[in-house]
């Protein structure tokens, strides 16, 4: 494979600049057992969440493609073609990512198998785009809290914790995109019929995102040999609602998304998309340098 060249990290963007980061992380090749702080749980959480991401983002490119060559909006079409450059990068590392899994032992496939099913259900393009907006939603919210709180990621292996701060970043600079394509898509349809089908698509998304990833956490850890009984549970309550309380912490901005006329831009994560950029820029400087972040 050819040798991408090392993203310059000092170079200035505007913050409102989708900028795609052709950055290789080589988990593939260095997977780490419990690389969450040695947490079983913990680590299962986020792996499960990268399950979904290859066949996810694949789709999402995909809705949004459809469109963009129908929708006469030059600088929608700019923003999709960078949106799709970032969601193409952040499928090549987590299909690596999962490799790793694969490595460790895990059976990835049967792990993704039911996010493609799911996904490969949805044919209409208007209700794979409200899917897409959907779950373009639920991955700004986390990115959020990780940007807000990157703490949380004490104790994590140092390349995961990259991974994870550069999707997290670019998943907030690219966070209006979906919805922007949707208000246009579905311009002449009435109101309440576009705001039905974007909390209908929200609620089936948010209820099978939920039903899977647990699902895989459970297979995950089985797979290791950890019980998945009472104790399981209780320790999924207390990640999910106490500490640090993911699903807590990202409730609020969730359910924003119900308010009709809701649009990401009116939110401002301007402080957060400069902290991320700094943050990646000092880790990856501190490598020296000569270092390239792609090996
Ligand atoms: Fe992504
Ligand atoms: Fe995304």
């Amino acid at each position: 494979m050819a040798k991408s060249k090392p993203f310059d990290w000092s170079a200035p963007h505007d913050d409102e600049e989708i900028v795609p980061r052709d950055v290789r992380f080589g988990i593939g090749d260095n997977p780490q057992l419990d690389w969450f702080g040695g947490d079983p749980v913990k680590t299962a959480m986020v792996n499960s969440f990268s399950i979904f991401l290859p066949e996810g983002e694949r789709f999402f490119i995909r809705s949004l493609k459809h469109y963009a060559a129908r929708l006469d909006d030059p600088e929608l079409a700019a923003e999709i073609n960078g949106y799709a450059v970032q969601e193409a990068f952040h499928t090549r590392e987590h299909e690596d990512y999962n490799r790793g899994l694969a490595d460790l032992g895990h059976d990835v496939e049967a792990m993704e198998q039911p996010v493609a099913t799911l996904l490969a259900n949805v044919q209409v393009p208007l209700i794979r785009l409200a899917v897409t907006c959907a779950i373009e939603h639920l991955t700004a919210n986390f990115s959020t809290v990780t940007l807000r709180h990157p703490h949380l990621f004490d104790g994590a292996h140092s390349a995961y914790r990259r991974l994870w701060m550069w999707h997290a970043l670019e998943e907030l600079e690219h966070k209006a995109v979906a919805l922007d394509v949707y208000r246009q898509a579905a311009a002449g349809m009435p109101a309440w019929k576009r705001y039905g089908l974007r909390i209908g698509a929200m609620n089936t998304t948010a209820f099978h995102f939920l039903r899977v990833l647990l699902r895989n956490m459970r297979k995950m850890l089985r797979e290791q040999g950890h019980d998945t009984g009472l104790r399981f549970w209780l320790r999924v309550f207390q990640l999910f609602f106490i500490s640090p309380g993911y699903m807590r912490l990202s409730m609020g901005p969730f359910l924003r998304y119900y308010l009709p006329g809701f649009d990401p831009r009116n939110i401002d994560d301007t402080d957060l998309i400069r902290s991320g950029r700094a943050w990646l820029a000092a880790e990856f400087a501190a490598d020296g340098p000569r270092a390239e972040p792609a090996e």
